[in-house]
């Protein structure tokens, strides 16, 4: 297993993280257990931040919260100085809880509802990233009820699609986010923006991707942008103020992987800013950008207990977790890989290729497809590293199982951020109405 951040094997043989020994935070905290190495979220934080600072152009670089939102997550990126990207009325309301300042938050999603715009209008959010008509209208029509003036981007869909090592040119896209380019919808959206009389048009968003290992990708959609944005200029007169290039920035899930350093994508980016807007004469805009995935996804380790382990000869070996889809999704949604090892037992050699089975009522509920672990028994613990982004926040409740406690560890020191559920928390919100009560 690869040993992320401050990851490492410790004098007993067991992993430690963040000065943290993972047995002994599965026996204080109990498993499943998010573990988050705190000062891995920092530096990745700083990376983005510094390669932007060095490129001398003006930037915000926006955690992408859909990937890990907690309030403490917000806090800690409020403190590292980035900015914060939330898709709902939900993770906005946790940001706000936090205390995450509004003027610093960006809004985006493709259905925002009329509450969630007002309650983004009322907080004073920074940033609308807008998706549609029907939310230009409503925006504009809150906004005007309210006296107040809403900042956009307009989302468009440049024509580029990215994943992991290939981009493809798709011509107009056929994507449920965003204003397409080819049929005109960006340019009618634009219009649309500046007539409106309580929307403020900042620029231009795009996100072309997720888990994307190379650079093109992110310099093509730039190429697109430029492009668009002299169109833009010659038809209406618009400068763009902001351009925004989403999130996807890579990380390394297994062997194999081979995504390139925040510092690489920032240079890839500026570098082309420079060179296509450069060329066409169009002023530079400030750069955004929105990680999520690379500034939480190597953070994170899941620690599981092992229950039953069972053998069918000649086929496979099932070792079955405390945990498995409901607390970690991505396999049974996307065939996500992971790597494992035993958090117990980190010096012994690897003897044999196993299966991850998680305990939901549910054959594709399975972690990971061979292994090569120790002979694994009963109690041991289970590490699963990188699972800091889309874990816990895309944990659920199937089979009622309850969600798992979240800690931060650095230095030594471990720090509950998030509760494990509990069983009474299962039912808080049950009601049994009185026409199904058993009538004696
Ligand atoms: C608009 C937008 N921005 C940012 C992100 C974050 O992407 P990642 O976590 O891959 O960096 C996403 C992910 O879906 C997205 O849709």
């Amino acid at each position: 297993m690869y040993l992320h951040g401050t990851s490492r094997i410790n004098s007993r043989g067991h992993l430690e993280i963040g000065g943290c020994d993972a047995v002994q935070l599965a026996a204080d905290f109990g498993t499943p257990l998010y573990v988050y190495d705190e000062q891995l979220i920092r530096d990745n934080c700083r990376a983005y931040v510094e390669a932007f600072q060095q490129s001398g152009f003006a930037f915000q670089v926006a955690y992408a919260s859909k990937a890990f939102c907690t309030m403490a997550m917000c806090k800690l990126v409020e403190e590292e100085g980035l900015s914060l990207d939330v898709v709902s009325g939900g993770e906005l309301y946790t940001a706000l809880k936090a205390g995450y300042p509004a003027s610093r938050i960006h809004f985006h999603g493709n259905n925002k509802s009329p509450e969630e715009l007002e309650m983004a209008l009322d907080a004073g959010i920074g940033c609308f990233v807008a998706d549609n008509f029907y939310e230009l209208e409503l925006l504009n029509h809150l906004a005007k009820e309210r006296g107040k003036t809403a900042a956009i981007l307009l989302r468009i869909t440049p024509g580029v699609e990215a994943h992991t090592h290939e981009y493809i040119s798709t011509g107009q896209q056929d994507s449920k986010f965003g204003f397409d380019l080819l049929s005109g919808q960006a340019l009618q959206a634009i219009r649309n923006s500046l007539q409106a009389e309580a929307l403020e048009l900042l620029g231009v968003h795009c996100h072309i991707g997720s888990q994307i290992f190379e650079t093109d990708g992110f310099v093509a959609a730039v190429g697109h942008i430029a492009d668009f944005l002299l169109e833009v200029t010659q038809a209406t007169g618009f400068t763009a103020k902001v351009v925004n290039l989403g999130g996807g920035y890579g990380i390394r899930y297994v062997e194999g992987d081979t995504p390139r350093r925040p510092e690489e994508y920032v240079k890839a980016i500026t570098e082309a800013v420079r060179r296509e807007f450069g060329s066409r004469n169009i002023p530079f805009p400030e750069l955004w950008i929105e990680p999520g995935r690379s500034i939480v996804g190597e953070s994170g380790t899941t620690l599981y207990t092992v229950g039953s382990v069972k053998e069918i000869p000649g086929v496979r070996k099932y070792v079955a977790v405390d945990g498995g889809m409901t607390d970690n999704l991505r396999p049974a949604l996307y065939q996500a890989k992971y790597e494992a090892a035993l958090a117990n037992r980190m010096n012994e050699q690897s003897g044999e290729l196993v299966s991850i089975a998680g305990k939901c009522c549910e054959s594709g509920d399975m972690l990971i497809w061979d292994v090569a672990l120790p002979p694994v028994r009963p109690g041991d613990i289970l590490a699963v590293p990188c699972t800091g982004a889309y874990g816990y926040a895309m944990a659920n409740n199937y089979n009622r199982i309850v969600r798992p406690a979240v800690v931060f560890v650095k230095d030594g020191s471990a720090e509950l951020i998030v509760k494990r559920e509990t069983l009474d928390d299962l039912i808080r919100l049950d009601r049994i109405p009185n026409r199904i009560q058993l009538q004696r």
